[in-house]
């Protein structure tokens, strides 16, 4: 069997700039004068908040974590554990969670019931996509890029099996 590789073009680079550009604006206005922490998950956040952090013309800090769910493959197993931690303290700050996709919510769910506890001012979630129709846990996200069907994609941050994370584009993926 020959290895997945990328199919069509579901998301342009050039619909992502423009769709981050909008959510830099509706940021900006939300958070005003607010000093805030964009914690970005790691490693699929990387070029979403590298973007998205140019987009904010306030006070910021950027921060990541790592987020690991217990068992392998394309689906997220319910359990998450933070991988490796942030660097900052949060109590009493505004955190911003960035992630790269939300498909069942676990992962989203937990990060922010973990962060939560840390005592913050705020905290909210920003997803680039979002696969609707898969969520097993309910999990509000303050701010999305693209609804997308339930099919598996790449690029863009989002990798199978550690590839494809540097596509400019997000894709579908075909041979799976
Ligand atoms: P959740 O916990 O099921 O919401 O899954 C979130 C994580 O699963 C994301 O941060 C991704 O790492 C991964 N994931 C979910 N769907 C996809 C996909 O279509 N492509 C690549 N990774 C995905
Ligand atoms: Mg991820």
């Amino acid at each position: 069997m020959p290895a997945p590789r990328p199919g069509y073009v579901l998301v342009a680079e050039k619909e992502i700039a423009a769709r981050v550009a909008e959510l830099g604006r509706a940021i900006t206005r939300d958070y005003g004068e607010t000093n805030l922490v964009l914690v970005g998950v790691l490693q699929g956040a990387i070029p979403f908040v590298a973007d998205l952090m140019r987009a904010l013309p306030i006070d910021l800090t950027v921060d990541f974590l790592r987020a690991s769910s217990y068992g392998s493959g394309t689906t997220s197993s319910g359990t998450v554990h933070l991988a490796a931690d942030l660097s900052v303290d949060i109590a009493d700050r505004h955190v911003l969670i960035v992630d790269d996709i939300v498909d069942t919510g676990h992962t989203l769910a937990a990060l922010k019931r973990e962060l939560e506890a840390r005592r913050p001012r705020s905290v909210r979630t920003c997803v680039l996509l979002d696969k609707t129709g898969r969520r097993e846990i309910e999990v509000t996200i303050d701010y999305v890029g693209f609804t997308i069907p339930n099919v598996f994609v790449v690029g863009y941050g989002l990798d199978y099996d550690g590839l494809y994370r540097n596509l400019p584009h997000v894709a579908t993926l075909e041979g799976i």
